[in-house]
């Protein structure tokens, strides 16, 4: 079931790439690029009444190639090989893909010293962060307010 419908979902991205790609392609690689093909837009079903199931596939198929085209052109680099793994932590299969993953850099509450520690050591992330991450996951399930918290823990984990 799940491995049918991860081909589906590679056939999707294969289908629209071939669509996009009798249009302008984005840069001199001939990539087709998603942000273009499918937009930063939300799911056709409400992401509270998506099944777990559908969630995945809708993550597979769009928020993954979206996602991984946004970090590529904050740094090429360093996120060439970006990934679910990125968002969901080395033990995304073991806790069912739950976010905020534990594994994932904590990110303080704001007006404490550990805040503003994170604002001195990761300017340029952080401004990344806010300005085209947060909103661009926001928009990309639909869900309004959409913070740093949907991805990254708050506080330490208390236990195990
Ligand atoms: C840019 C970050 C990001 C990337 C990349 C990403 N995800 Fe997600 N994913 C999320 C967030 C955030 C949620 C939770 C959204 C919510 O419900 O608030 C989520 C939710 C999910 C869920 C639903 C979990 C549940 O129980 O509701 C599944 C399944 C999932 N992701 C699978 C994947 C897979 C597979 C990939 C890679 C193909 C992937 N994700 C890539 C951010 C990401
Ligand atoms: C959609 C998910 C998502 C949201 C929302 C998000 N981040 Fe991130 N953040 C990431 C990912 C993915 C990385 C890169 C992790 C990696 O290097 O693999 C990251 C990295 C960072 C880093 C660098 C940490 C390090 O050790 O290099 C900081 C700092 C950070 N985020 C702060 C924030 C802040 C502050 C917010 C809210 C304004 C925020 N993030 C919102 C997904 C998210």
């Amino acid at each position: 079931m799940t491995g049918s419908m991860k081909s589906v979902a590679f056939g999707l991205v294969l289908l629209l790439g071939a669509c996009g790609g009798s249009k302008s392609t984005s840069g001199s690689t001939g990539k087709v690029s998603a942000i273009e093909a499918m937009g930063v837009t939300p799911p056709d079903s409400p992401w509270g009444e998506m099944s777990v199931a559908d969630k995945e596939f809708y993550m597979i198929g769009k928020v993954n190639p979206i996602m991984k085209e946004l970090f590529a052109a904050h740094d090429a680099e360093e996120f060439a090989g970006f990934d679910c793994v990125d968002c969901h932590g080395e033990e995304m299969r073991e806790i069912d893909f739950k976010m905020p993953a534990p594994s994932m850099y904590i990110v303080p509450p704001e007006g404490t010293p550990g805040h503003r520690g994170m604002l001195s050591t990761f300017p340029e992330m952080v401004k990344f962060m806010q300005e085209t991450v947060t909103p661009a996951m926001g928009k990309l399930i639909g869900v309004e307010n959409f913070t740093c918290a949907g991805c990254h823990p708050s506080a330490p984990k208390t236990k195990g």
